[in-house]
């Protein structure tokens, strides 16, 4: 079991797989990509991702891509693998094509790349006990963050001086002093019993865990509105937590060292981490999902 590479539909170790330097990706950053959770060999939340897949590839007005072969690529890829526990990565660029910036025409087949590799989640269980240190960046991305491009150099520097701090994450505040979200999470407080998050738009990317975090609130009767706070209001709230792919519900501890309520995991993270846990079991004990029944039973 280890990191396995799916590059065109061809499987191989990571450590071989190459793309061609005039590949758009590489030199524009004109690719989209995804990542997905898998639990127990299966794609959890694989419609949503593949939801936003597709609106990524139409809103940076990609040729037709086929969906189905992805799907079926990921699975043979995870099969291969033999990852249960894990993530997969997937990035589909404009293809190959000498270095202009219009792009190719007539169009180019796209690079596609898949990378299953093991997950161990077990760091960031003992992090969700004691909730984690964020600290706030200027949000100096570009204007369309609702696509998930891999033009991410703004979230780069952000989460990397985070980490030199020592915090977990940084949340982005933008150039009217507003927090949008953070470097590879979504983020969302609580007010007076309620879940709060900034509003959808092009300022941040359209989470899958977020949407399904406001699914769970509604199942255990939290309201959730959209809204905008600054960073003073921010670190005034009862409650902030970041919820992302890997991540999944992560109490905030502290923002630029001002604790967050008690400065512990309050109880509404704590009512949501049992509704993820027990949405993701109900999941698991379900039958394997249509992209697993449709993959071939042996890896080519
Ligand atoms: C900027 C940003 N916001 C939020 C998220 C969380 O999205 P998801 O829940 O779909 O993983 C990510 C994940 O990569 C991200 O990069």
């Amino acid at each position: 079991m280890g990191d396995l590479a799916c590059v065109n539909g061809k499987l191989m170790v990571p450590e071989q797989a190459t793309v061609p330097i005039y590949d758009r990706g590489f030199l524009f950053g004109d690719s989209v990509y995804e990542v997905c959770r898998i639990y127990d060999g299966r794609c959890w939340l694989e419609s949503d991702h593949l939801a936003r897949l597709k609106r990524s590839l139409k809103e940076l007005e990609f040729p037709p891509y086929d969906l189905d072969l992805l799907v079926e690529r990921i699975y043979r890829t995870i099969r291969a693998s033999f990852v249960k526990e894990g993530l997969v990565y997937v990035q589909v660029t404009r293809g190959v094509a000498p270095r202009t910036h219009a792009f190719p025409n007539p169009p180019v087949p796209p690079t596609e790349v898949i990378i299953v590799r093991p997950y161990d989640d077990a760091p960031s269980a003992a992090l969700r006990k004691t909730g984690v240190p964020i600290v706030s960046r200027p949000d100096i991305r570009w204007k369309r963050c609702d696509i998930k491009t891999t033009n991410l150099l703004g979230n780069v520097l952000a989460n990397d001086s985070a980490h030199r701090e020592g915090a977990y994450e940084a949340v982005l505040i933008d150039a009217a002093g507003y927090v949008t979200e953070a470097t590879h999470t979504s983020l969302l407080w609580v007010r007076d019993g309620r879940i709060e998050a900034t509003p959808e738009g092009p300022e941040i990317l359209i989470g899958m865990t977020r949407h399904l975090t406001v699914r769970l609130a509604a199942k255990v009767g939290i309201p959730f509105v959209e809204t905008r706070v600054t960073l003073a209001e921010l670190q005034a709230a009862d409650e902030a937590i970041l919820v992302g792919t890997s991540t999944e519900i992560m109490p905030v501890a502290t923002v630029d060292g001002v604790p967050i309520g008690a400065g512990s995991p309050g109880p509404i993270a704590a009512k949501l981490q049992a509704a993820y846990v027990e949405e993701l079991e109900a999941w698991l004990a379900e039958r394997p999902s249509p992209g697993m029944r449709k993959a071939p039973a042996t890896a080519s």
